[in-house]
């Protein structure tokens, strides 16, 4: 039986693990998601006696793949290549990418429904997407989170920053970055542009920022990321190794709680290490991880092929 893995071809994060699958004899069957829209055939057929879900020509099935890595549907309209069909044709351009997100979505839960593992469940892939809603559940379950509020409302977002003074602000659905929030974003003006849209606000943890993979319940790797920038991507950064097994131990069982938690078994966790405190930032259903093996030495490929290969185990 064979290991489904979904995404872009020319992800690299999908060639790495196809690579490690290669390297432990587990045959792979991609959906190349640079596809779709387009060449990519896809066919989803129901009769009363069967269902049948084939993606270019290739049927597959419970009997055919155990398991399911789902990368990423790319099916954003937000992304780059869109941009001239954006401008051009939005109605139409959402439209096509809705229609396409809902019939991989309808295959995936019913290959799920037939006993395909997915790593990670489609129900916890839009995690990322839903911050509060996931900063609630890390705090329901004990897992130490920075206060937050996500607000529309010019005067709760003054106060809050009057309160606790070092704040940061970011997206409330992820794909942007976070920022200091500074005198000038405090302007009547500025501060009256939240009625746009709402904005997450969020206390500032002032120490090392930690990315760690879990697998399966396991830490396989971390990292220290160093950069001049609140928000490391930003800027120029370097990548640090830590041997995972000298993580303070409080850290470690609150970056497995976060995965567990959200239900994920593979995720990469957001810390932010202040010496005296520490503050976990998120937990990433879908992490990006084969530029940090590659800077930072380690094997998160290898550990994630390893789950993908056991279908004898069940994720959270
Ligand atoms: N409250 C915070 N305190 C300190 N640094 C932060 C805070 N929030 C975000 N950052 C910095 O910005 C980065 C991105 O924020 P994060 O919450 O992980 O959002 P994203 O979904 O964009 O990855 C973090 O990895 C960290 O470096
Ligand atoms: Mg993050």
């Amino acid at each position: 039986m064979a290991v489904l893995l979904l995404g872009p071809r020319s992800d690299p994060q999908l060639e790495a693990v196809e690579h490690e699958l290669e390297t432990r004899g587990v045959e792979t069957v991609v959906w190349n998601a640079d596809n779709w829209p387009g060449d990519g055939k896809l066919s989803f057929h129901q009769t009363n006696e069967d269902v049948r879900v084939a993606a270019s020509d290739t049927v597959v099935d419970g009997s055919s793949v155990h398991t399911a890595y789902l990368r990423n549907f790319a099916l954003n309209p937000r992304l780059s290549e869109y941009e001239s069909q954006l401008e051009n044709r939005p109605f139409s351009l959402l439209n096509q990418l809705r229609e396409y997100q809902a019939v991989l979505e309808s295959m995936l839960y019913d290959l799920q429904r037939r006993g395909v593992r997915m790593i990670n469940p489609l129900e916890s892939q839009d995690v990322h997407k839903r911050k509060p809603w996931q900063l609630s559940r890390l705090a329901d379950a004990g897992v130490p989170v920075p206060e937050t509020l996500t607000t529309t409302d010019p005067d709760a977002a003054r106060a809050f920053v009057d309160r606790l003074e070092d704040v940061v602000y970011k997206p409330v659905s992820g794909g942007g970055h976070a920022a200091p929030v500074t005198a000038a974003d405090l302007t009547a003006d500025r501060l009256s542009l939240l009625t746009n849209a709402p904005v997450q606000f969020q206390e500032r943890i002032d120490g090392d920022d930690l990315r760690i993979f879990v697998v399966n319940g396991e830490i396989v790797a971390a990292a220290r990321i160093v950069a001049d920038e609140l928000d490391y991507r930003t800027t120029d950064h370097d990548v640090e190794r830590i041997d995972h097994s000298t993580l303070d131990s409080d850290i470690a069982d609150a970056a497995v709680q976060a995965t567990d938690c959200l239900g994920l078994a593979f995720s990469g966790v957001d810390v932010v290490d202040g010496g005296d405190r520490f503050r976990v930032l998120e937990a990433n259903p879908s992490p990006m991880f084969a530029t940090f093996d590659e800077q930072a030495g380690t094997d998160v490929a290898g550990a994630l092929a390893d789950l993908l290969a056991d279908r004898d185990v069940t994720p959270n």
